[in-house]
């Protein structure tokens, strides 16, 4: 039997990158897939490539912000309807609206990034909890990011929602135990469009020092999240698992 058979998969952001990627894993595993996202052009290949793999588990598509709790409220009720439960959810969609210093971030932009990126993890997981998980039990997977464990230059606000994702794991942990577990993937530099300025013209020099010499796939985060939603993990929670090729392995001084 695969490892997610018939079980059911939330996932939102995912119609590209690193949702996408655990949208493919997870149906390669025998899982029903439901991606959300808020373009429907995007959404609509996600389905195509999706349902050109060599799986059996159903597609679903909902167009639905992160940051609209209504609109999770809408996603969770569209998957219930259609397959009775949710049995998995990936909080993966989030937003990164300023870059700059931390004492000049503007009140709007704050706003912004708590509301998809920490709020939206909350009301994602209480939907799925409700309708769901409280009685039938789940795993819910977040995606935070290494920047949550180390000072940026430039985005100090998206790392500090992204620390924050990594203690509320902890927290919803302890609170939706035995029932679900809840753990956390903070990923280092992933070739994802997100991310491509960073990467595209300095791809030799980022590389050049990491212990593992490359920088990370979605396919490379879709595997972890494929773990911590399986049985494999089942008893493993509220932790967080980094996926950076060692970036966080280095010695202090080491420059790129
Ligand atoms: N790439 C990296 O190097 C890296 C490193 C660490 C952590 N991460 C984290 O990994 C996650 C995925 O990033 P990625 O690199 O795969 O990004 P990506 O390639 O830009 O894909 C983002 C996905 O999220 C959707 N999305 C964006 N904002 C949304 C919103 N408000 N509500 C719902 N869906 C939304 C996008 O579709 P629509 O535009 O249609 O909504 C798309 O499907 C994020 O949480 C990011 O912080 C990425």
């Amino acid at each position: 039997m695969k490892p997610l058979d018939k079980r059911v998969a939330v996932i939102t952001g995912g119609s590209q990158g690193i949702g996408r990627a655990i949208a493919r894993a997870y149906r390669a595993a025998g899982a029903h897939v439901v991606i959300a996202a808020r373009k429907p052009e995007g959404l609509a290949a996600a389905r195509a490539d999706l349902l050109g793999l060599d799986a059996d588990g159903d597609v679903h598509t909902v167009v639905a912000n992160a940051g609209e709790p209504d609109q999770a409220q809408r996603c969770v009720e569209e998957t219930m309807e259609r397959f009775g439960r949710v049995d998995i959810l990936v909080n993966n969609a989030a937003t990164n609206p300023y870059y700059g210093d931390l004492i000049d971030l503007d009140l709007p932009r704050a706003e912004k990034t708590v509301r998809v990126n920490q709020y939206g993890m909350i009301a994602w997981t209480r939907c799925a909890w409700k309708a769901s998980m409280a009685e039938h039990g789940g795993a819910v997977i977040n995606i935070a990011s290494v920047g949550g464990l180390i000072v940026d230059p430039h985005i100090g606000y998206y790392n500090a929602t992204k620390a924050a994702m990594m203690h509320m794991t902890r927290q919803l942990a302890y609170e939706l135990g035995p029932k679900a577990r809840v753990n956390a993937i903070a990923p280092g530099l992933i070739k994802t469009e997100l991310a491509r300025a960073v990467w595209e013209a300095r791809e030799a020099i980022l590389t050049a020092k990491l212990p593992l010499r490359r920088l990370g796939t979605p396919e490379d985060v879709a595997d972890a999240a494929l773990f911590l939603a399986s049985d494999a993990s089942s008893w493993i929670t509220g932790q967080t698992l980094v996926i950076d090729g060692g970036a966080l392995a280095l010695p202090i001084g080491v420059e790129e």
